[in-house]
């Protein structure tokens, strides 16, 4: 198991790009491999959780030919051999690894094909419900048996087959949700139709209408018919901003630092980080340069003193992945910062309430804990520690993030776990650490290929 070893670091100059966006990179796969011809998709993400879903179109029959790659992680460049909607039985139960957005969607697309299969995945992924995707695909008709040893939990069973479309409210804030009722939908004769409590994240919606897929968006209602055929295209996925969201909290807590992340996705339903970061008192500039499908640009950002603030109940859903991150931003600005109406956290990979909170207090932060959250009262000085990644990717990375401004050294152990997501991390904290140390401006080395 590895470990990562962080000290202070007094300023950050970098011009840099993230690694491809993780919720494109699990839709371009399964869409690729729906499509009905050959698509060519840059800049993939080569985490182990987009990769597993990779893995799983192959074993329905959707070859991939690599080519580009990641040493040691995976491809950055793939061409897909789609299967015009005809998908065949795979051989055997299929992994999903750590990864709940590539098991709830491959369930939303198995739950429509004439074929038994099973979804499987790590302690962490067996142990988040799997209610929310069963109710409503079985609603549609499907068969769908949860085997795990916590109810309601993974291993998937999935009986498929023909489909109802229905109209589902769904009782909670969920991108994944949402995106397997609308791929189940693909499969049903009719027109399915979701209304979420609040806007997610649009990555489906938007990747739709690349392959050309009718659906259409009113508010927080989305329709689609089903049996329609994606049209296979090529598709460059954006920097995600999830990662870029753990240097622009490095930076923006920095004062006299500057950062530039260059080609990250500026979709809407993604970048509420920006404004927090922004009310905290982090100066920043985003310039968009290309709004076709998915918006992409770079975001230019200053550090200064940051302040406290209060996280909207509507942003939440819109950057819950950045809470862990936005916490250690939080403990490091002057005041109070409230970060409530997120049970959600509690679902993630890791309670992520619970181990932000145990965390933050180890690098002697004052925070009180929620059910829904944490208040965290700023301002005090962060010193070094060991901290427990406990699997979690984004735990591991925010305390690296929090490392870089505490007192001694800290130490974060289990950081095998940010693969998933953050293929490159460690090569880029090398970078940042090695290089901060005369301030002078650089540029991150690429990962190599
Ligand atoms: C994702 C949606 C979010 C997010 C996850 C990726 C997606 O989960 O936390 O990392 O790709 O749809 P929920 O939609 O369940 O909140």
């Amino acid at each position: 198991m590895s470990t990562l070893r962080v000290k202070a670091i007094s300023s950050l100059h970098a011009e840099f790009s993230v690694p491809g966006d993780k919720s494109v990179s699990h839709r371009a796969a399964i869409l690729g491999g729906l499509s009905n011809g050959v698509c060519e998709i840059s800049n993939f993400l080569p985490s182990e959780d987009c990769v597993n879903t990779l893995k799983a179109m192959r074993s329905l029959g959707a070859s991939f030919d690599v080519l580009e790659e990641m040493e040691g992680y995976g491809p950055t460049k793939l061409r897909i051999h789609g299967r015009s909607m005809k998908l065949t039985a795979p051989d055997a139960p299929i992994d999903c690894g750590n990864s709940g957005t590539g098991m709830r969607l491959l369930a939303g697309l198995l739950a429509g094909q004439p074929f038994t299969s099973e979804l499987f995945g790590d302690a962490s992924l067996s142990s988040r419900p799997m209610g929310r995707i069963t109710i409503p695909l079985a609603e549609m008709g499907a068969n769908l048996e949860t085997l795990g040893e916590k109810p309601g939990c993974a291993p998937l069973r999935i009986h498929g087959g023909k489909l109802n479309p229905i109209t589902y409210e769904m009782p909670v804030a969920s991108a994944q949700v949402k995106s397997a009722v609308l791929l189940a939908g693909l499969f049903a004769e009719g027109t399915t139709t979701v209304i979420q409590p609040a806007a997610t994240r649009d990555h489906t919606e938007r990747m739709f209408a690349g392959f050309r897929i009718s659906c259409r968006t009113h508010g927080n209602t989305i329709s689609m018919p089903g049996g329609q055929m994606p049209e296979s295209c090529d598709f460059t996925v954006p920097g995600d901003i999830s990662s870029a969201a753990f240097w622009l909290v490095a930076a923006a807590a920095m004062d006299g630092s500057r950062l530039l992340i260059k080609d990250v996705g500026l979709n809407p339903t993604r970048t509420a980080i920006l404004k927090v970061l922004s009310r905290m008192g982090a100066h920043m500039t985003e310039i968009l340069h290309s709004t076709d499908g998915e918006p992409i640009g770079n975001i230019e950002l200053h550090g200064a003193p940051l302040k406290g603030t209060t996280l909207l109940p509507e942003e939440i859903p819109n950057l819950i992945d950045e809470i862990p991150v936005i916490a250690v931003a939080a403990a490091l600005a002057e005041g109070d910062t409230h970060i409530r109406n997120a049970r959600e956290l509690r679902v993630k990979e890791t309670d992520r309430i619970t181990t932000t909170v145990e965390n933050l207090r180890k690098m002697g932060a004052d925070v009180e804990e929620f059910e829904d959250g944490m208040v965290i009262h700023g301002g005090l000085p962060l010193k070094g520690a060991e901290i427990d990644s406990h699997g979690d990717h984004r735990i591991a990375m925010a305390f690296a993030i929090a490392g870089l401004f505490a007192e001694g050294e800290t130490v974060i152990h289990n950081t095998d776990c940010i693969n998933t997501s953050y293929p490159g991390f460690a090569h880029h904290l090398a970078a940042i650490l090695r290089e901060s140390r005369d301030a002078a401006d650089f540029v991150l080395p690429t990962v190599t290929p």
